[in-house]
């Protein structure tokens, strides 16, 4: 891993929605330059930007038009070099997204790829030999295409799979990974990192890595020797550069050569355990129990996290990788939604001092609320968690000096949104909580990245919970009730307290805390 990522803490922003510079409704580059000191200020040392790329908006940029340009609603390439040099002036590191499953259908390599008359480009996607035949397993799409054939989606159907070949093969049309046309693709993509991080970019989080090679088996054996391959030209060439996977599976993904893998509510049920353990109708309303970890009703449960994590945090810890807790992100609805302020205090108490590297999403520092809005360019119920950042109760909360109806989503109306000129006013307001849990972390080594993480309580149902890192104590307590644990076979020597949220006490062998509060002690 690459030693800034030690104690990197990840800062993600959706460009459209972040601050608008020139006037025109939607964020651009030029407006993440102007917040560097405010990202700076809360305590965060590394971006990563949602696709900035030319694309025609299907999917919110993840359907690339032009991996090597950005698109003119944020900028120009220019820009993105000066917010690389700027960031960098400032101790900031930036990761790019990098989309390697699928194209828009407007990227000109597909625009190739579906002609009838073959070329450079035919295989770049994965085709099938007929015009119409149901294609069992896969997303497909019929009846497009110039040429007498059905392509591959991996997401929308405006995204095209590009064909990095199949590990096990089961029909004539599909090409075996050493197709030198499969090959070829996976040199294109590294074409495309080779282009950023020459102009100065520090990594990538890569969108659906898990996705690459088709029919792969469960160890994703094809998928991961692709990833190694890049680490490898990474390590020779980039020994800096950060990879960090959308994968939701760091039991695999490390192995394969990522430096982190974020835990998603997409595998398993350890994450959304935390603050999303409830089920959602198409309303966008919780139907049933909300049966979250650092909801205060208690009613969640640590271990269903822990069982998972242990596996996931040993690999890591092999294979010198992490794993990224997220306080959310693009797609999912905002933490916000369900928890109260002091509820996230309580949460991004526990977010802060776990090992790995943190992604605080835009807005989660001052508990921007989810809003329920139409879908806009392919988000559906994600949308919600994706209004312009609110930094003051100016025109749009201080976003965008367009009109209201010019910008790309309404910000929040309710009389009460969240601001950071209001939190920056109020010491114990939410923003204020995270700039003090980002400075113990940056002050304390042993808070930082490392695998030192050592469980001293935590049962099944039941609270608090307590961990060790190095020389640290941190117990959490999110239930609405005080609980107190004897502790003495487990922890004799005394502790200094250095951090808490709400009362709580670690001496003579007990801990005390009282109801939604979180505490650190040095021992
Ligand atoms: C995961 C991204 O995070 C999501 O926003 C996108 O829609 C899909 N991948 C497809 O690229």
């Amino acid at each position: 891993m690459p030693k800034w990522m030690e104690s990197a803490v990840f800062y993600e922003i959706y460009p459209q929605s972040f601050y608008d510079a020139n006037g025109d409704g939607i964020g651009d580059l030029e407006g993440i330059i102007q917040k560097l000191g405010f990202i700076k200020d809360l305590g965060c040392n590394a971006l990563w930007i949602n696709p900035c790329f030319d694309s025609p908006f299907r999917d919110a940029g993840y359907d690339v038009r032009d991996y090597k340009k950005v698109a003119p609603r944020y900028g120009t390439n220019e820009d993105l070099k000066q917010l690389f040099t700027d960031a960098h002036k400032q101790g900031i590191k930036v990761l790019l997204d990098l989309v390697p499953g699928h194209t828009s259908e407007e990227h000109p390599w597909f625009q190739e790829s579906q002609k009838s008359e073959p070329n450079e480009y035919s295989n770049r996607y994965i085709w099938t030999d007929q015009w119409w035949k149901k294609v069992e397993g896969f997303g497909y799409v019929a009846g497009e295409a110039e040429r007498e054939s059905v392509y591959l989606i991996n997401f929308f159907k405006c995204q095209p799979a590009l064909n990095y070949g199949f590990f096990k093969i089961a029909e004539p049309w599909q090409l075996p990974m050493d197709h030198p046309d499969c090959i070829a693709t996976m040199n294109a993509i590294m074409d495309v990192m080779r282009f950023w991080l020459d102009a100065g970019c520090d990594g990538f989080r890569v969108d659906m890595a898990f996705s690459l090679v088709k029919n792969d088996d469960e160890k994703k054996t094809g998928t991961s020797a692709l990833w190694r391959t890049v680490r490898e030209m990474l390590d020779r060439d980039y020994p800096e550069a950060a990879l960090v996977s959308e994968w939701g599976f760091p039991e695999l993904s490390i192995p394969a050569g990522f430096h982190a893998d974020f835990l998603l509510h997409s595998e398993g049920e350890g994450y959304r355990s935390l603050t999303r353990n409830y089920t959602l109708d198409c309303r966008h309303t919780i139907v049933g129990e909300d049966k979250s970890f650092f909801k205060k009703d208690g009613k969640g449960d640590i271990t269903v996290f822990l069982d998972e994590y242990r596996k996931h945090y040993e690999v890591c810890k092999e294979n010198g990788g992490c794993i990224a807790l997220i306080s959310c992100n693009h797609d999912t609805i905002r933490p916000s939604f369900t928890l109260s302020p002091r509820e996230l205090a309580v949460f991004y108490g526990f977010l802060f001092t776990m090992p790995g590297t943190p992604f605080l999403y835009y807005g989660d520092e001052i508990g921007m609320r989810y809003l329920n809005l139409p879908t806009k360019e392919g988000g559906y119920f994600r949308t919600g968690s994706r209004t312009p950042m609110q930094w003051n109760t100016g025109k749009n909360l201080g976003f965008s000096k367009a009109p209201a109806e010019k910008l790309y989503l309404p910000v929040d109306a309710s009389p009460d949104a969240p601001t950071v000129e209001a939190q920056e006013k109020e010491s114990a307001s939410l923003l204020n909580t995270v700039k003090t849990l980002l400075r113990l972390r940056r002050e304390n080594a042993d808070l930082q990245a490392q695998p030192n993480l050592e469980i001293l309580y935590a049962k099944k149902e039941a609270f608090p919970l307590i961990y060790c890192r190095g020389s640290l104590a941190i117990a959490v307590n999110p239930a609405d009730s005080p609980v107190s644990v004897d502790i003495s076979p487990l922890l004799s020597s005394p502790a200094r307290n250095i951090y808490m949220i709400g009362n709580c006490q670690l001496e003579k062998g007990w801990c005390k805390m009282e109801a939604q509060s979180f505490g650190v002690w040095k021992m």
